[in-house]
């Protein structure tokens, strides 16, 4: 079944007098419960690409669908509905909000979906748990390491239990054997809860798990849009 739909996306980003041409031209379709990959060097587009799945940003032109509905004729509030109810998001840079601990950081999504406070409690302490980060709840984000920063954006984003998360380089600060944890735990809910995940990574012990590639360069797809 499909669960997004993009056609001929394109985005630029307006700096001063300068266009980047970040995304030209994608035609994309992944469907509900898929494993996917977008691989890419540097600067091809991969964030770019992930906000506008993720309605976080908008394309500048060209049709993008998600469950059918196009994303440019809802309103602010019907796209920032969507995005609390059924996506989580894993940014780059992590995006933790710094004066709140790390526990404050995971419990927050729930909080705005107006879960009581020790309801929000209890499901943060156990994705923070399944990260490895039992013994970090109180830290501040500037107190931890990037990878263990990069933990608590991980269980912040699948607190939740959305049905389609958004992971940008979600394993890129991590060492081997945590690594290798948040990929089983990633596996583990794709298999069993069909939860869809959509990453870039360059990380092989990731891609060696992913049944599809999308290749992008200079904002193009080279292949792997259209799934076989
Ligand atoms: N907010 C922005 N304003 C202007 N240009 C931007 C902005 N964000 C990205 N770009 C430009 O758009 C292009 C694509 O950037 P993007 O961040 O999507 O690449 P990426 O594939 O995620 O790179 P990386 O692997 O380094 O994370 C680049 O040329 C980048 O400089
Ligand atoms: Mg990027």
């Amino acid at each position: 079944m499909l669960l997004t739909e993009m056609i001929d996306i394109k985005k630029d980003y307006f700096l001063g007098e300068t266009v980047v041409h970040a995304l030209r031209g994608i035609d994309l379709t992944i469907d509900k419960g898929e494993f996917v990959a977008i691989w890419g060097p540097s600067g091809s587009g991969k964030t770019t690409l992930l906000n506008l799945i993720g309605a976080i940003d908008q394309p500048t032109s060209g049709q993008f669908y998600i469950e059918g509905q196009e994303i440019k004729r809802l309103s602010d509030n019907k796209r920032t509905d969507l995005r609390n109810r059924s996506i989580g998001f894993i940014f780059q840079g992590f995006n933790l909000i710094p004066v709140l601990s790390a526990l404050e950081n995971v419990m927050l999504p729930l909080e705005i979906r107006g879960a009581s406070f020790s309801k929000a409690r209890e499901k943060a302490l156990w994705r923070l748990d399944e990260v490895g980060l039992s013994d970090f709840v109180s830290h501040r984000p500037d107190k931890m390491s990037g990878g263990q920063q990069q933990r608590v954006a991980i269980a912040r984003a699948l607190v939740t239990c959305p049905s389609l998360v958004i992971a940008d380089e979600p394993t890129a600060n991590l060492d081997t054997g945590t690594s290798k944890k948040i990929i089983g735990l990633m596996r583990n809910l794709n298999e069993k809860e069909k939860t869809t995940f959509i990453f870039s990574t360059h990380d092989q012990r990731l891609l060696d798990q992913v049944k599809r590639l999308i290749r992008l360069e200079d904002g193009k797809i080279l292949d792997g849009g259209i799934k076989k």
